[in-house]
């Protein structure tokens, strides 16, 4: 079957998740493979000022977003109770025809282990909280987070969210701290459009009629090579010859040993990475060899 989603997002700034609407996550929403929530962490403030955050025990700049409030937040987005359960789903930012999801549990549950090493299904959604101080945002995250049935994003401002609500969130979801990459953001919101689309073009039936992502980058451990379409020769540039030879053995061993010269070039720890997994066969290694002395990867187009 097409697999199906449901994604939840938590912020104090809802209007930021509106890009969730449109072009490919739109699209999956329309055609049911997709079922987005965006709740304003507001709604669980209980204070006349409607305060989400407070000064940080042991001092220091900046505020820290208050348990009291996500705690109760949380609550609600897992069981799609109290104001979790009165809001409204995104719709697609075309017209559309709503589909239903399925209620049930039919969709991949993640495999765990328990206590005793024994393998059980865990059906918890994953809550993913966006964080520079998180493991790095990665490819194999999201192949696994595709193939679950409700992901819940926190989206921290100020300082962050008082660790007390993740340590208490975990009897109701799998949490994940994870970053983007080592910069900081002002906020979660951000990353979350990000991580969305990388985790939603991976579930079956999204992409269309595109059958597997084995060309993406980062699939098989290394960066995808250069492209080419028509015409054959623009501004003097010529299309590397191979590629309109017709010969499929030829295309494939030029792309993988472009894929190599360029992530050798720009991401060299990956190509270690791959060594090290016994990923790397005879011609790899070859091709390697070569390119010591050429390590800066440049468009392989010939000037006519
Ligand atoms: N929030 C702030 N900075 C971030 C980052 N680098 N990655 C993910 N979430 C963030």
């Amino acid at each position: 079957m097409i697999g199906a989603m449901r994604i939840d997002v938590v912020t104090i700034f809802p209007e930021y998740l509106d890009p969730l609407r449109h072009a490919l996550l739109g699209r999956a929403i329309e055609r049911g493979i997709l079922e987005v929530g965006v709740h304003n962490l507001r709604d669980w403030a209980y204070d006349v000022h409607k305060a989400v955050d407070d000064t940080p025990f042991g001092g220091g700049p900046g505020m820290v977003m208050k348990p009291e409030v996500w705690g109760p937040a949380l609550d609600d987005v897992a069981a799609l109770t109290g104001p979790a359960a009165a809001d409204t789903l995104l719709d697609s930012a075309s017209p559309h025809v709503r589909s239903g999801l399925r209620a049930g549990k039919d969709a991949a549950q993640e495999t765990t282990q328990d206590a005793a090493g024994e393998p059980q299904d865990d059906d918890r959604p994953v809550l993913i909280v966006p964080t520079p101080a998180g493991r790095p945002f990665t490819q194999e995250l999201a192949q696994q987070w595709a193939s679950a049935e409700r992901l819940v994003f926190a989206c921290g401002r100020y300082e962050g969210i008082d660790q007390r609500v993740f340590t208490d969130a975990e009897q109701r979801y799998r949490v994940e701290e994870v970053s983007l990459g080592d910069y900081v953001l002002i906020g979660g919101e951000v990353a979350v459009l990000v991580i969305a689309e990388a985790v939603v073009r991976l579930i079956p039936g999204v992409l269309g009629n595109r059958a597997s992502h084995e060309e993406d980058s980062f699939q098989d451990g290394l960066l995808e090579g250069p492209s080419y379409t028509k015409p054959r020769v623009w501004r003097a540039l010529e299309v590397p010859e191979v590629l309109t030879s017709g010969n499929h053995a030829k295309v494939d061993r030029w792309r993988r040993d472009q894929s190599l010269h360029r992530t050798l070039s720009v991401r060299p720890e990956l190509v270690e990475a791959q060594e090290a997994a016994g990923q790397l066969d005879k011609k790899d290694r070859a091709t390697l060899r070569d390119l010591d002395k050429a390590v800066t990867w440049t468009d392989p187009a010939q000037k006519r």
